[in-house]
């Protein structure tokens, strides 16, 4: 999920870097624009830092006429990578440029070029909220359908008393992951995932692996902490950022990544292997790098500790969820692993040519201990991810409630 926070010219600036805080915990990335009258009161870089992203302070690239096209019409850009808009604090002035439609800075312009929903959160004294022309403002935009979060009464920086102090940082991210419609329906949830390949040595500088990019996994991780999850991510080698707010525990072979889900089992409610475990490790591994001969040479393979296989056989009521990655015969495969691992749903999905590992996208089969079939339609991995979480809850109420 992508947030785009803007930040108004106000005292309450900063509490707007405990909201950008709060945002990036909870799995969203966030771009902040600043107006100018914001960077009187905090300084770009403190967003920069919490974000880590670029600050976006301007709506004309440094060096006037130098700048290129792409730079001066990046508020479009930002408008539509974004999937809502959040000011806080909104000005009086900010709400009157939106009200009436002005665009003289990237702030204002991108309101108007931005199509997705639209949350405020004004902050000012007293006297201008209280004002007939704020009130009219702030009604023609809850009429487009803005959401507001009210401001708090109380001690004001002018030495007032009264409306008009920015609402607390929490209920502003309540209300932004409410309008993105982010359930927190795995709040008192720890979700246990495997991603990525394994490697299996075979000297110093080789290994056995295979094509997983631990995408799947990363987007299941993101869902997870996205919906209030405790989120402790079992990863093989892969080169991608790690989730804020997911534990991250790094291996590199079956056997190592059998141990680390195995020392973390006891806290988890919920087990998702979306790791593409190797299935073979070379039995003597050279302590030395192999040299080149003319001969033939082979390698003896013993089959990898099946990870699944023994959580099926010690989950107790713990939700276990596992993947098979095919080429061929998606559903029957899938239903072969779920009874044969004892798992309560695995998610098929095919892989091979176009699709699967690299792909940032997905599609697939998730097959139910109830019986039950569901597709998931080509989406992103993480709406995939959140179709996953949906059903594993449906399925744990099923499986589970009259127990
Ligand atoms: N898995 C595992 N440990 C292994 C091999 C697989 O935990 N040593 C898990 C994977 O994480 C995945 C599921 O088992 O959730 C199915 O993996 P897959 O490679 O598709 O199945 P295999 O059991 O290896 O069967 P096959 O190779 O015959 O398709």
């Amino acid at each position: 999920m992508r947030v785009a926070l803007g930040v108004g010219g106000g005292i309450a600036a900063y509490k707007a870097a405990e909201v950008a805080r709060l945002l990036v915990q909870r799995g969203v990335q966030v771009r902040v624009i600043m107006t100018s009258s914001a960077q009187e009161f905090v300084r770009p870089l403190t967003f920069a830092a919490l974000t880590g992203q670029k600050v976006i302070t301007s709506l004309f690239p440094e060096g006037g006429a130098e700048g290129t096209l792409s730079s001066a019409v990046e508020h479009i850009g930002v408008a539509l990578e974004n999937d809502l808009l959040l000011v806080a604090p909104a000005t009086a002035d900010l709400m009157a440029k939106f009200a009436h439609g002005l665009a003289d800075d990237f702030l204002s312009t991108m309101y108007l070029a931005f199509p997705g929903p639209t949350v405020l959160a004004p902050a000012m004294n007293t006297g201008m909220w209280q004002h007939p022309a704020t009130q009219a403002n702030l009604a023609t935009l809850r009429g487009r359908g803005i959401t507001i979060v009210d401001p708090e009464s109380g001690f004001l920086a002018c030495g007032m008393v009264g409306p008009g102090r920015l609402a607390e940082p929490e209920s502003i991210v309540d209300a932004v992951l409410r309008k993105l419609s982010v359930r927190r329906d795995l709040e008192g949830e720890t979700v246990l995932i495997t991603a990525g390949p394994t490697q299996e040595p075979i000297d110093p500088v080789r290994y056995i692996s295979n094509r997983s990019s631990g995408k799947m996994g990363y987007a299941l991780a993101e869902a997870a902490v996205a919906r209030g999850a405790k989120v402790v991510l079992v990863s093989g080698p892969v080169s991608l950022n790690p989730p804020v707010g997911a534990l991250l525990v790094p291996v590199r072979t079956a056997a190592e990544m059998r141990d680390a889900v195995f020392q973390h089992l006891a806290e988890a409610t919920i087990i998702i292997k979306a790791a593409a475990v190797a299935d073979f490790q070379v039995v003597r591994v050279a302590e030395q790098k192999i040299k080149k001969t003319a001969a033939r040479v082979s390698l003896e393979l013993d089959p990898t500790p099946d990870i699944l296989l023994e959580l099926g056989r010690r989950k107790e009521d713990r939700l276990l969820i596992g993947f098979a990655a095919e080429t061929q015969n998606l559903k029957s495969e899938a239903r072969r692993k779920l009874e044969a691992k004892g798992a309560d749903m695995i998610v098929g999905n095919l892989v091979g040519e176009g699709a699967g590992f690299e792909a940032d996208e997905n599609e697939v089969v998730l097959v139910m201990r109830t019986g039950e079939v569901r597709e998931v339609p080509r989406a992103s991995k993480r709406k995939v991810a959140d179709a996953i979480f949906d059903e594993a809850l449906t399925l744990r109420l099923a499986l589970y409630a009259s127990g």
